[in-house]
C-alpha cells in the first residue's frame, strides 16, 4: 500500500480525525484550549489556524538514512501544536513572536527576514520555528511563488515530545512551524515535498540529519509503521502484527542531538563520507572523482557488490573487510589516499569542519558495515512483519514470550542516550510497564534521578499515529 505523498497536508475542521475519539482526543481539546488562551495572553486575539506534528519511534534502519537507505518509523502520538496568526509588519517590528505554553521556555522575538543567519552560538528553542521559516521561504522561492513578501508572525507552541529523548521532538517542532506558516500564508504543498523542505531547513540547526524523522512526521498514516526511501522520498505503509504494541522507554541519559553534532551524530556523518571516498578509490575511481561523485555509501555500493561479486558474492561488506582498516584511522591516514586535505575536501561545510576539529580518529570499517548490514536488516524486518506470522514453532515462541515479556527490543533513533523502544503483546502491556517501572525505575526515583509522578513521561506504550495535519475551527 502506497502512502499518498503527493497529496498536501490534510485540513481538518475538529480534532477527531486526528486524535480519534478517545482519551487522547479529551487531552488534546484541553491542549487546543490551553493554547488559544496563551495565545490570546500574549497576543490580545485568537490564532488564525494550527497545525500539528507528531515525534517518531524508529523500528529499524538507524544511521542510515543520510545514507541514501530506506528506514522504517512510525510517528508516536505526542506531537507539537503550533497556533499562528498572520500580522502587519511594522517598521522596527521584530516580526516574528514565538511564545510556548511551558513557562520553561520565553517569548523569543526574531526579525522577519527570511535571509537571517541562525545564531548557532546561541542556542535558544525558538532556532526551530526559524528552521521552518527560512524553509518555507526556500522552497516557495524555488517554486517561484508569490508569497515571498515577508510577513509579520504571532506563535504560539504546544509540545509534548519529550526533548532529548531520541523522538524527535526537533522534527515535531520543525514541521508543525512549516506547516503553519504555509497556511496562515495560505498556501499547502504536497507531503514528499513538505517532508524534504523541513529536511533541508533543519540543517541550518547544525546536524546534518537524514530526513527520517521529517518524513514520518508529515506522512505518518494512523495504524502503520512507513517504509521510507530517500532520492525522492516515498512512503510505503507497512501493517504491523495486529496484536503487538510497541512500548517506549527512556533510558534517562539525555541526548542533545545538536549541541553534540561536532562529536556525535555529524561525526558518524563524516566518517560515513570518507568510508565512501576511500572504498571509491580503492575501487578503481580516482581521488578527484571519489571526491566528488562518492557522497554516500550507497553511491559505491554497486562497485562494492561488483567487487563481491569476483569472490562469489553479493555482499558488499567483502569490500569494507578487504579495504577498510579495522583500527580506527587518522586523519593523515586518510589523506594518504584522497591526496588531498580533509580541510579541503569539507571546505564548503562548516558543520563538518567542526566535525574534523573535534576528532581524533575515524572508524570507516565499523560505519561501512554497519551501513550496509542494517539496510539489509530494514527489508528483512519489512519481510517479517509482512509475512504470515503463524507456524508451530512461532506460536510455541508467542507463548514463552506471554509468559516472559518482550517480543524484541532496541534502541531507537540516533542513540548516545535516549530511549529503547520493544514490541510486547497488547494484553501484556499494562504488566510489562509495572515490571520496568520496578526494575529499572524505581532504582532511580530512588536515587532522585526522576521523581515518581514523572515516570509515565519516561515509559508509556504507543500505536502508530498520524502525520501532519491543519486545523480550522
Ligand atoms: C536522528 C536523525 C535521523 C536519523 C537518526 C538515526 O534522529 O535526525 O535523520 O539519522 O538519528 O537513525
Amino acid at each position: 500500500m502506497v502512502v499518498h505523498e503527493e497529496l498536501p497536508v490534510p485540513i481538518f475542521t475538529s480534532l477527531e480525525p486526528v486524535y480519534g475519539s478517545g482519551p487522547q482526543l479529551k487531552e488534546a481539546e484541553l491542549r487546543f484550549n490551553r493554547l488559544k488562551s496563551k495565545f490570546v495572553e500574549c497576543f490580545g486575539h485568537t490564532p488564525d489556524i494550527y497545525a500539528r506534528s507528531p515525534g517518531r519511534v524508529n523500528l529499524i534502519g538507524e544511521h542510515i538514512d543520510y545514507e541514501g537507505y530506506s528506514v522504517l518509523p512510525m510517528a508516536i502520538r505526542q506531537d507539537t501544536i503550533v497556533a499562528i496568526r498572520k500580522c502587519e509588519l511594522k517598521e522596527a517590528d521584530k516580526g516574528l513572536k514565538i511564545a510556548n505554553v511551558n513557562e520553561k521556555y520565553a517569548v523569543c522575538y526574531y526579525p522577519a527576514d527570511p535571509d537571517q543567519e541562525i545564531d548557532l552560538k546561541n542556542h535558544r528553542w525558538g532556532h526551530y520555528f526559524i528552521c521552518g521559516y527560512k524553509g518555507f521561504y526556500e522552497y516557495a522561492r524555488s517554486k517561484g511563488k508569490d508569497v515571498v513578501k515577508p510577513v509579520g508572525l504571532e506563535v504560539a507552541v504546544d509540545g509534548i515530545v519529550p526533548t532529548g529523548s531520541g523522538l524527535s521532538s526537533s522534527a515535531a517542532f520543525v514541521c508543525s512551524s512549516t506547516i503553519a506558516i504555509m497556511a496562515a500564508l495560505g498556501t499547502n504543498f504536497p507531503k514528499k515535498d513538505l517532508a524534504q523542505l523541513t529536511c533541508d531547513c533543519e540543517r541550518h540547526i547544525g546536524t546534518q540529519s537524514g530526513g527520517m524523522d521529517q518524513a514520518i512526521s508529515v506522512m505518518a498514516q494512523s495504524g502503520f509503521a512507513t517504509l521510507i526511501d530517500f532520492n525522492p522520498i516515498r512512503g510505503t505503509e507497512v501493517q504491523l502484527p495486529a496484536s503487538g504494541t510497541f512500548v517506549i522507554a527512556h533510558s534517562l541519559a539525555e541526548s542533545q542531538k545538536a549541541v553534540t553534532a561536532a562529536t556525535n551524530y555529524n561525526n558518524r556523518v563524516v566518517e560515513c563520507r570518507l568510508a565512501s571516498i576511500v572504498l571509491g578509490i580503492k575501487l578503481g575511481m580516482k581521488p578527484e572523482e571519489a571526491i566528488t561523485k562518492a557522497k554516500t555509501l550507497s553511491d559505491v555500493e554497486e562497485l562494492c557488490t561488483s567487487f563481491a561479486s569476483t569472490r562469489g558474492s553479493s555482499d558488499p561488506i567483502l569490500a569494507v573487510k578487504e579495504f577498510l582498516k579495522e583500527e580506527p584511522c587518522s586523519a593523515e591516514d586518510v589523506e594518504k589516499i584522497t591526496n588531498q586535505k580533509l580541510q579541503a575536501i569539507f571546505a564548503n561545510s562548516p558543520t563538518s569542519l567542526d566535525v574534523l576539529r573535534a576528532a581524533k580518529h575515524f572508524k570507516l570499517h565499523q560505519r561501512a558495515a554497519h551501513v550496509y548490514s542494517e539496510a539489509k536488516r530494514v527489508y528483512a524486518f519489512k519481510e517479517t512483519v509482512s509475512s504470515k506470522l503463524s507456524c508451530p514453532e512461532l506460536e510455541e515462541l508467542v507463548k514463552i514470550s506471554r509468559d516472559n515479556g518482550a517480543l524484541g527490543a532496541r534502541l531507537t533513533g540516533a542513540g548516545w542516550g535516549g530511549c529503547a523502544v520493544a514490541l510486547v503483546k497488547e494484553s501484556y502491556v499494562a504488566q510489562f510497564i509495572g515490571s520496568l517501572k520496578d526494575q529499572y525505575y524505581k532504582s532511580r526515583i530512588d536515587k532522585g534521578v526522576i521523581k515518581k509522578d514523572d515516570v509515565d513521561l519516561y515509559i508509556f506504550a504507543s500505536k502508530p499515529s498520524s502525520g501532519s495535519a491543519i486545523i480550522e475551527f
